[in-house]
């Protein structure tokens, strides 16, 4: 499979005009919501866990440096808590362009918190596409994600910023947080400046 997965993403779904459909985030899309939606919700959906298992070579890392994002990876009786997006198929077009790199649509049934549920497009990651890392220790996650910086920021600050997300809406995610525990104990990339001023006599 190619990395870039637009073209296969737009003939997946048919849609009618005026459709409206739920989109399920459970990564970036908790915290980074660059699109037009209509409503958005707390929302899970089961038998899927969050993973830093896709590499990220176009936003959280770059080719010779690869970032790791989330994906989810199939886990009967698990549930992966994210936010639930209310959006009109248009926004597809700018979501597929955003998670080109190896995101295939898939469907599947997402529950709110009041326990009512609907159908849901949700992009996942698999594990036959050309980014995927997939699993390896806590420690080794955290040094390749400390080292990580792409075109959309430091990986460091995606981690975090999923986590804080998770947090603000009461959840928690223990994969995600024995990487910010081990994370921590990384020390900062060193910024390395972009000219060098000469030094003082
Ligand atoms: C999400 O937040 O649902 C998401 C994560 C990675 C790629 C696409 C979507």
């Amino acid at each position: 499979m190619s990395f870039d997965t637009t073209a296969a993403n737009q003939q997946r779904h048919r849609f009618d005009a005026d459709a409206r459909v739920w989109l399920f985030g459970y990564g970036s899309l908790i915290f980074k919501a660059d699109f037009v939606y209509i409503s958005r919700r707390p929302a899970s959906i089961r038998d899927w866990s969050r993973r830093f298992w896709q590499g990220s070579h176009d936003h959280r890392g770059t080719p010779d440096a690869p970032g790791r994002v989330v994906t989810l990876v199939p886990d009967p009786g698990a549930i992966c808590h994210g936010m639930a997006y209310l959006i009109t198929p248009e926004v597809f077009d700018h979501l597929d362009h955003r998670e080109k790199n190896g995101y295939l649509r898939f469907m599947a049934p997402l529950t709110f918190e009041d326990g009512s549920g609907a159908s849901s497009l949700v992009y996942i990651a698999t594990k036959d596409n050309a980014a995927f890392l997939g699993p390896a220790s806590d420690e080794d996650i955290a040094r390749q994600i400390a080292g990580a910086v792409g075109p959309s920021g430091r990986n460091r600050d995606y981690l975090t910023d999923l986590a804080t997300a998770l947090h603000a809406l009461g959840k928690s995610d223990p994969h995600v947080l024995a990487i910010v525990d081990a994370l921590s104990t990384e020390p900062l990339a060193p910024i390395v400046p972009s000219s060098r001023k000469p030094e003082p006599p």
